[in-house]
């Protein structure tokens, strides 16, 4: 049956005129049908609909099943840091007095600022009464936080970025998966290797890419980020259309100099590309010559959308709230080469498919932008950046050769070893997770990322098991 049916839609579909042709039909057959059931059957100019009604009814019904989209079965049998999760949770039923300190993920372990937490109470108070309890918010966010944003995060660092041009949303991660959605599935993709997965199998979903191969997926460009260019990716020798970068750099927690970032905008300029700029880190930058926003570069908002996230900023990583710039002026093209707002084409797809964060969330979010605020998250962020020098200074010590750690949270070690070998190893031994930098691509091979996110009381403890081992 399965056979006949395979034959009967190669037939139809092309239309061939050698067996069954298609014609349009009078559209009130009600019975949808993969030909849209509005079809007459020709053979040779005699209508024969009599004939094969009944017979092509019985292969649809039979060959008629749910199916998948065939790219997810292209990925990699789980997400990166849920595999991760896995291993660690067989390592602790096996061992379940071993103590575990975990530099792996990076989630926050410190609690909100004060300042949010104080907004978050009010404004939780406020739904408890029905002369301020709101309901559905703008989808884009509510105005208090973007202009908030727009003002400090933008107009304070010269870079010119208005309220409307703002997305608030429940994660960067979201964002930087959701927004290819909205490109076209024919077009060339570049990631940096190592690379945050999320770039990367959000385009195997879609089907912008080949099998995946010898580490990689086949039609992606990789732009490879090693100790020789210290690890910043050179320019793609050839034109692509899409270009994903991340500053701080996760994972290899190395920065950008304006003036590196200013060849990516030109280069997107020149080719008429997109850069999707994930700046999730720009709060651990601590060297005042590093841009922190890519509209700090003349010409980006034409050719680049910015994500961002109070997740590591501010410890939203349980509370949720993010946000994505998209430029009134940053264009994209149809197959007619005609010119669209992304703004435009982002709203369409936001307001359909999110319907805000909350509002407790929102005014949570707003409370780092106050003067209290921002005094508490500076101090949350230089907790996590005396554990990352604490890393740093005990990695070198023990020979390990290392980058990042100064303007961002992760240190990426090269350990000389398989990077999944080291993890487990490291586990076994010391109860200290990292990340494999296998995990992030081909270029991690040989590299684990140590995240500092936690208390300087465990980093102290995991260094000292370090120290045991190597
Ligand atoms: C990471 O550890 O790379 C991130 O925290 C994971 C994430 O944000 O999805």
């Amino acid at each position: 049956m399965r056979l006949l049916y395979v034959i009967y839609r190669a037939c139809v579909k092309h239309e061939c005129g050698r067996g069954i042709r298609r014609e349009p039909g009078n559209g009130k057959q009600s019975k949808p049908s993969i030909l849209t059931g509005r079809c007459h059957f020709i053979i040779n100019g005699k209508n024969v609909d009599g004939i094969f009604k009944n017979f092509i009814d019985k292969i649809e019904e039979a060959a008629a099943m749910i199916r998948i989209n065939e790219h997810y079965l292209k990925l990699q049998a789980s997400y990166l840091f849920s595999t991760i999760a896995k291993r660690i949770s067989e390592f602790q039923t096996v061992h379940p007095e071993r103590e575990i300190v975990r530099l792996g993920i990076g989630d926050a372990t410190r609690a909100l600022p004060e300042s949010c937490i104080t907004a978050f109470h009010a404004a939780v108070d406020e739904m408890a009464a029905d002369a301020t309890f709101r309901g559905y918010g703008p989808e884009q966010g509510y105005l208090f936080l973007r202009e908030s944003i727009a003002e400090n995060d933008f107009k304070n660092r010269g870079a010119n970025i208005t309220a409307d041009e703002i997305f608030i949303s429940d994660g960067a991660k979201c964002d930087t998966g959701n927004f290819q959605e909205i490109l076209s599935t024919d077009i060339t993709v570049a990631v940096p290797d190592p690379v945050y997965p999320v770039y990367v199998d959000t385009n195997v979903m879609a089907g912008r890419t080949g099998d995946f191969s010898g580490g990689r997926y086949q039609n992606i460009v990789y732009l490879e980020c090693r100790e020789d260019n210290g690890f910043i990716p050179s320019l793609p020798g050839k034109p692509v259309d899409l270009i994903y970068l991340c500053f701080p750099n996760n994972p290899t927690g190395a920065t950008i100099t304006r003036d590196q970032l200013a060849l990516w905008v030109d280069f997107a300029r020149k080719n008429k590309a997109l850069i999707l700029f994930d700046a999730a880190y720009e709060a651990f930058i601590r060297d005042d010559s590093l841009p922190h926003s890519i509209y700090e570069i003349p010409g980006a908002r034409e050719v680049a959308v910015e994500f961002r996230s109070f997740s590591k900023t501010a410890g939203f990583t349980g509370t949720r709230c993010a946000f994505t710039v998209v430029p009134k002026d940053c264009m994209a093209f149809d197959g007619h080469g005609n010119r669209h707002a992304l703004h435009a084409l982002w709203n369409r797809r936001h307001s359909t498919k999110f319907n805000g964060v909350s509002y407790p969330v929102q005014r949570a979010a707003a409370a780092i932008y106050t003067i209290a605020g921002k005094r508490q998250v500076k101090e949350i962020i230089d907790s996590y950046m005396k554990n990352a020098d604490l890393i740093r200074r005990e990695m070198d010590g023990l020979g390990f050769s290392c980058v990042g750690g100064v303007n961002s949270p992760y240190i990426w070690i090269n350990v000389r070893q398989d990077s999944w070998e080291f993890f487990d190893e490291l586990l076994n031994k010391a109860g200290v997770v990292c990340t494999p930098g296998a995990g992030f691509g081909v270029c991690g091979d040989q590299y684990v990322r140590l995240s500092a996110f936690n208390s300087y009381a465990n980093v102290e403890k995991a260094m000292g098991r370090f120290r045991n081992i190597y």
